[in-house]
This record gives C-alpha cells, structure tokens and sequence, in this order.
C-alpha cells in the first residue's frame, strides 16, 4: 500500500514539500539527463547547447505539478532508483513537460523575441552558442518531448496517444504559440484587460494545465477528477505568470537569475501594467484559493497540490 503524502495532527495539515520535491525532481532530472543525446553526439555543439539549457537549475515545476496531479489521483509510483528506461510515465510525461517548456525559453529569449540575456543565472542560450544554433536547440528539444510522450506506456483508460495530443494542443498554435504571438503583437500598445488575460491563459496557464491533466491521465483518471485538475491548473497558471510579471518589477537578476525590467523597457502587456501591482497580487491570490477549492474532494492526496499552488505566489525566483 501506498505511503500517505501528508499527515493531519489536530486538523492541521503536515506535509514536507521541500523532501517530496527533491526526491521528485531527482528523478525527473535524471530521466532528462538519459533522454537527452550526450555531447559527444554528433552534433556535438547543439546536443551541448540542449543540456545546457535543459539542464540549468530551474524550479522543474511542470513535472512536479505533473506528479502531484497523479499523487491527489492515488497513483504516484513509488520511487525506482534504477528506472532507466523502463521510467514510469508520470516520469517520461515531467520530462517531456521539462523539454517543452525549456524550447519555449530559448525561443522566448531570441533577439527576435524579449531578446534576453541571462535565464537560470546563466548566459542565455544564444549567447553563448549563437541564434541559429538557439533555433535548431529550441526545434529538437520540442521535438524530443513528443519523442518522450508517445513512449509511454499509457493504461487502460489513457493510451499514449492521449497524451501527445494533449501536449500538442497545449503548446500549438492554439495554446502556448498563439500567447506568445499576441505577447508579442501587443508590445508597445496600450495594454487592456482582454488582451492580457489571453495571452497569459495561452503563453502560461495552458501549459501548467497540460501538467496536472497529463499526471490525471497517467493516474488513469475519470472525467470528473480530470476537469478538477484542468481548473486547478488553469488558476495556477494564470496566478504563475501574474507572479512572474510581478517579479519583473520588483526581483533582482540574483534570485530570479533573468533580467528585471525587461517587461517595461519592450512595454509588454503585463497583469500589473492593466491591473496595477495591488489588484495584482489580491488576483493571485484570490486563483490560487480558486484552484484549492477545485481539488478540495481529493482531500489529504491533494497535499502537494496544495503546497506548490501556495508556493507560487510565496516565489522569489
Ligand atoms: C519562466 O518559467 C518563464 C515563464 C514561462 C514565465 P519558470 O519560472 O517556470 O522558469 P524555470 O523553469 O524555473 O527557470
Ligand atoms: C514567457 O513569458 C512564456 C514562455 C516562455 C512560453 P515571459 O517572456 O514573461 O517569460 P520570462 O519572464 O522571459 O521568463
Ligand atoms: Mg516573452
Ligand atoms: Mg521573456
Ligand atoms: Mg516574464
């Protein structure tokens, strides 16, 4: 039988967000170190440059969120040291959720786009290896999720077609691709609510969403449960990248390791350029409590859930 996640004492919840990430996230980190070629594969330079950015100290909190969604499921897998291959999918889905999200910053930070320097406290990617190599990286990384995905095993309810489809209308032209086309669009133009509100949903919060609906899947579970989770993620997301807009007004490059002010000076639109700061952070809010109440009915499993929706607006990197 499973361990439980967390531990109620006296109506208080107990749970250690801090080792159940860890253990989490070593193994995701393994399983992207496998997937991805060594840099002795030819081409050396660009499978360098995809562990480089793949690789760097970010908060992995898409596959986390991708095995906390299986965990409030019942169905996270006991950790296997020696996986190898042979991975969990709640595991291969957290890496192909990793690789996706690490194409979209290389392509994010491109002269072309918010044309950036640092990311993860480091060089960005074409800086240090140029943009038509950032380019290919971000290409083969995207292309290397899907790879991840459909070798799933899937399960009696989700086959790993299921999966791959979910990633791809997540990050296509009607999900992650058309919010980063409007971010885009809408530099330099006043900034409204409407706006706003669809190029986060799109850029951010589906993303997030494919998360917690792909750890669902992997859990096997019902449409119910499913559209719970799809709540949850959505609130998350939008409160993620509120939380990230605001970071850029008031973070340091230290702690958030990319450059603050970058918003302002390609006068983006941003949550608190429409909102102001104060309204900004009572919505973040006000969604993350949203997204607790929708995975309520998975009570004591939901501990992780809980813990990283409050962390995201706790964050200072
Ligand atoms: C940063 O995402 C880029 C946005 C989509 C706002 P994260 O804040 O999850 O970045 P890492 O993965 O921790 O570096
Ligand atoms: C980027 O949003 C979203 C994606 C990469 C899809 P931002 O442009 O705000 O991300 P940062 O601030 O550069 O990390
Ligand atoms: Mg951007
Ligand atoms: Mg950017
Ligand atoms: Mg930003």
């Amino acid at each position: 039988p499973r361990e439980a996640v967390a531990r109620t004492i006296a109506g208080m919840e107990f749970f250690d967000l801090s080792a159940w990430s860890a253990q989490r996230r070593d193994r995701i980190d393994r399983r992207l170190a496998e997937a991805i070629p060594s840099e002795e594969t030819p081409p050396m330079e660009i499978h360098r440059a995809m562990r480089y950015a793949t690789l760097a100290p970010g908060k992995r909190i898409r596959p986390l969120l991708c095995a906390a969604a299986a965990d409030a499921l019942g169905a996270d897998a006991v950790p296997d040291p020696d996986e190898g291959e042979h991975a969990d999918d709640v595991v291969r889905l957290g890496c192909a959720l990793e690789l996706v999200h690490s194409y979209s910053l290389v392509h994010d930070d491109l002269p072309a786009m918010d044309d950036d320097t640092w990311r993860r406290g480091r060089l960005t990617v074409h800086k240090v290896f140029g943009e038509a190599a950032a380019i290919l990286v971000g290409d083969a990384l995207l292309t290397l999720a899907f790879e991840e995905a459909a070798g799933c095993a899937g399960n009696d309810r989700y086959p790993a077609a299921r999966y791959v489809t979910a990633l791809a209308t997540a990050v296509g032209s009607r999900g992650l691709v058309a919010g980063q086309a409007t971010d885009l669009e809408a530099e330099g133009t006043a900034p409204d609510a409407d706006t706003v509100r669809f190029i986060h949903r799109n850029k951010m919060a589906r993303l997030i969403r494919c998360a917690v609906e792909l750890g669902g899947m992997a859990a096997g579970a019902a449409d119910d449960d499913l559209d719970r989770l799809r709540t949850y993620g959505d609130r998350i997301g939008l409160a993620f990248q509120i939380v990230d807009d605001l970071l850029d007004l008031t973070g340091d490059l230290a702690s958030l390791g990319k450059q603050p002010g970058a918003d302002a000076a390609l006068r983006k639109s941003t949550w608190p350029a429409v909102f102001g700061i104060d309204r900004s952070r009572a919505d973040a809010r006000d969604l993350v409590d949203e997204a607790l109440s929708a995975v309520e009915p998975f009570d004591a499993d939901a501990a992780p859930l809980r813990a990283i929706g409050r962390l995201v607006i706790d964050r200072e990197s």
